[in-house]
C-alpha cells in the first residue's frame, strides 16, 4: 500500500470563482462547483463512518492508512468550505439551501446500520476516485480552466486516488459483503446525480440564467461525449459491481505519478 499523507495546502482563489472558471463553460463550471458543495458534509460523513469501524482493523499498515485518509479528508473539507463560502458570496448562491440535501442525508445515514453507512462511503470513494482519474488525465476536464482553481481540483484528485482503497479495506475488515456494497452504490449514484448535482445545478441555473440551448449543449458534451462523465467512466464504474472487485483493480499509477510531477504535488 502506498503511504498516504496529507498535503496541508491552502488556496487563495481571489475572485476567480466569480466567473465561468472552467474553460468559459457554464455547465462544466457549475458541475464542479456543485461537487464542491458536497464535500464539507460528505467528507465528514466518510471520516466518521470509517472511524466507527476503526476497532475492526488489526493490520498496522491499514491503521496507518486510515490515519492518512482521515487527515487528507480533513484538509479537503476545510479548503472546500472556503471554496464554497467564496463561491456563494461572489455568485449570490444560497449556501444553506445548497448544503441542505447533503446535510440531511449525512444525518440519516449516520442513524442507519453502521456497516451500510460505511458501504455508502466505499461507494462514494469509488465515484470520487474514478472522477479523479478522469480529471487528471491529459486533456482532462479542467485542462483549460483557471490555473488557481484547477490546482484545487488536481490536488484533491491526487489524494482521492492515493487513499481510494482505504474505506473499502476497512469495510472488508469489518465483515462487509459485496451485496451490500452494490445496494449502496445504486443508492449513492442516484443521490449524487439527481438529489445533489441536479438540485444544485438548477439552483445555480436560476441565479445565473445562462442561455438555455448553449447550456444543454455543454451538458451533453460534458456528460455523454467521448471521455465525458458518463461515457468516459462507465467501464470503471461497472467494475464496482463485480463479485471480486477491489479498488486497486483499476491501475491509476501512471496518471497519478504524472499529475504529482506535472502539478508540483510531491510531498
Ligand atoms: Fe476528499
Ligand atoms: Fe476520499
Amino acid at each position: 500500500m502506498t503511504s498516504i499523507k496529507p498535503r496541508n495546502l491552502s488556496f487563495d482563489l481571489g475572485s476567480a470563482l466569480a466567473a465561468e472558471w472552467n474553460d468559459d463553460d457554464w455547465f462544466r463550471t457549475a458541475f464542479f462547483n456543485s461537487m464542491s458543495i458536497l464535500f464539507p458534509y460528505g467528507e465528514k460523513s466518510f471520516i466518521d463512518s470509517v472511524r466507527a469501524h476503526e476497532a475492526c482493523v488489526r493490520d498496522e499498515s491499514l491503521r496507518e492508512a486510515v490515519r492518512g485518509f482521515m487527515a487528507q479528508e480533513y484538509v479537503h473539507r476545510r479548503e472546500h468550505q472556503r471554496f464554497n463560502e467564496r463561491l456563494c458570496e461572489l455568485r449570490g448562491y444560497d449556501l444553506d439551501y445548497l448544503e441542505g440535501a447533503i446535510r440531511g442525508d449525512a444525518k440519516t445515514l449516520q442513524d442507519m446500520d453502521p456497516l451500510f453507512w460505511l458501504a455508502t462511503t466505499v461507494a462514494y470513494e469509488h465515484l470520487t476516485a474514478t472522477i479523479a482519474g478522469q480529471l487528471l488525465k491529459q486533456d482532462g476536464w479542467i485542462e483549460n480552466a483557471n490555473s488557481d482553481v484547477a490546482q484545487v481540483w488536481r490536488w484533491h484528485a491526487v489524494e482521492e486516488i492515493e487513499h481510494k482503497s482505504v474505506a473499502f479495506d476497512v469495510y472488508k475488515a469489518a465483515g462487509g459483503t459485496q451485496g451490500m456494497l452494490r445496494k449502496a452504490m445504486v443508492l449513492m449514484s442516484w443521490e449524487f446525480l439527481v438529489r445533489y448535482q441536479l438540485r444544485s445545478l438548477l439552483h445555480m441555473y436560476r441565479r445565473d440564467k445562462p442561455p438555455f440551448w448553449r447550456t444543454v449543449g455543454q451538458a451533453m458534451r460534458f456528460l455523454f461525449a467521448r471521455g465525458g462523465l458518463i461515457r468516459g467512466n462507465w467501464t470503471h464504474y461497472w467494475k464496482f459491481f463485480r463479485k471480486d472487485f477491489h479498488p486497486n483493480d483499476i491501475d491509476d499509477t501512471v496518471v497519478l505519478d504524472r499529475a504529482i510531477d506535472l502539478y508540483g504535488l510531491a510531498h
